[in-house]
């Protein structure tokens, strides 16, 4: 009787393993390739455009992606409007809503309701990176859009600034990436902005910043708090517009703009990763694209799941 009943929840956990891996199995790159063949070329123009008339798109694009997959897996929670945008690392700082809009748009007007808003915006994070200059990867693809977001998630499952190593490593590691990952990760700030209220403390009170870079960025972003609270700073002050390794570079000589990036090389577990991305860009890049797929295939929703928004900022009705 007992090796009955474990023989067959032995069965039971083998079926809900294998049912759990096909989730992330079911995304595929040839995922359109018969039912909307043109969306990822649409998708990159109008990526493109956006990112050529405004760099710093590319970066807020990229983001926006990383918030998605953070809060309840890919599945474009983040686009519905409300909710997990007031969420404390989202409220006044996340951007690049209208250019998803207008993708959408453009992807509706060649396949009615079949490219959900989640695949876009993995599509357009990969289409962003590529129009600066980074390297590019295959995106998996047949994710399906959430019914609902959760501002309570967005403020429990992404990092803060002020996270320790220790914090990173934990809170990459409950998405199922790993310290490498989180590492390769966080390359994503060498491009974009941060506001004084996010490094303020960092430039006045830390120790292990370089003083000439930690005066230049003092001069925009005033010592009290609550004044010039949203003056912006380049993540990477060598190359702010660029998708290269220089971000590696800067944390070597004490020139991370967030605590949250110099804690990554403050003689820590991941001091090696950071000069090895520092010293090779190759090494970095094939590192950030693994690390994008992976960051990608979070708890998608396939198949019947979900729906496939008609717009992203709002549920079917
Ligand atoms: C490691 C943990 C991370 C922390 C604590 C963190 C935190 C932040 C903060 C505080 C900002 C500035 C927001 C503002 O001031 O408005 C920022 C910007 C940015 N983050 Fe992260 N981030 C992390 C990881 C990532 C990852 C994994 C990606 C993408 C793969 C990413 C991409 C970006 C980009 C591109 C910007 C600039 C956005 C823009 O200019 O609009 N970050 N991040």
């Amino acid at each position: 009787m007992a090796s009955a009943t474990n023989s067959s929840l032995s069965l039971m956990l083998l079926v809900a393993a294998a049912m759990a891996s096909v989730a992330s199995a079911q995304l595929s790159a040839t995922f359109y390739d018969t039912s909307c063949p043109n969306a990822l070329s649409t998708i990159k123009s109008v990526i493109t455009a956006a990112v050529n008339s405004e760099a710093r798109m590319g970066a807020s694009l990229l983001r926006l992606h990383f918030h998605d997959c953070f809060v309840q897996g890919c599945d474009a929670s983040v686009l519905l409007s409300g909710q997990e945008q007031n969420a404390g690392p989202n409220v006044g700082s996340l951007r690049g809503f209208s250019v998803i809009d207008n993708a959408k748009a453009r992807v509706e007007a060649i396949c009615n309701q079949t490219v959900s808003c989640a695949d876009i915006l993995a599509v357009a994070a990969r289409d962003s990176v590529v129009a600066l200059g980074g390297p590019s990867w295959t995106v998996l693809l047949g994710r399906r859009d959430s019914t609902t977001a959760s501002e309570a998630l967005a403020n429990t499952d992404l990092p803060a600034p002020s996270s320790s190593l220790a914090e990173l490593i934990g809170n990459f590691s409950r998405k199922g990436l790993d310290a490498t990952d989180m590492v390769a990760l966080s390359g994503a700030h060498t491009i974009g902005q941060a506001q004084c209220q996010n490094f303020r403390d960092r430039i006045y009170n830390e120790t292990n910043i370089d003083s000439a870079f930690a005066t230049q960025r003092q001069a925009n972003c005033p010592r009290p708090t609550g004044s010039g609270d949203s003056n912006l700073a380049p993540l990477d002050t060598t190359t702010p517009n660029a998708f290269d390794n220089a971000y590696y570079s800067n944390l070597l000589s004490n020139k991370g703009l967030l605590h949250s990036d110099q804690v990554l090389f403050n003689g820590g577990s991941a001091d090696n990763t950071v000069r090895n991305f520092a010293s090779n860009a190759a090494a970095f890049s094939s590192a950030f694209t693994t690390a994008m797929v992976k960051m990608g295939n979070i708890s998608p929703l396939t198949g019947t799941q979900g729906q496939i928004r008609l717009s992203c900022s709002k549920v079917n009705s």
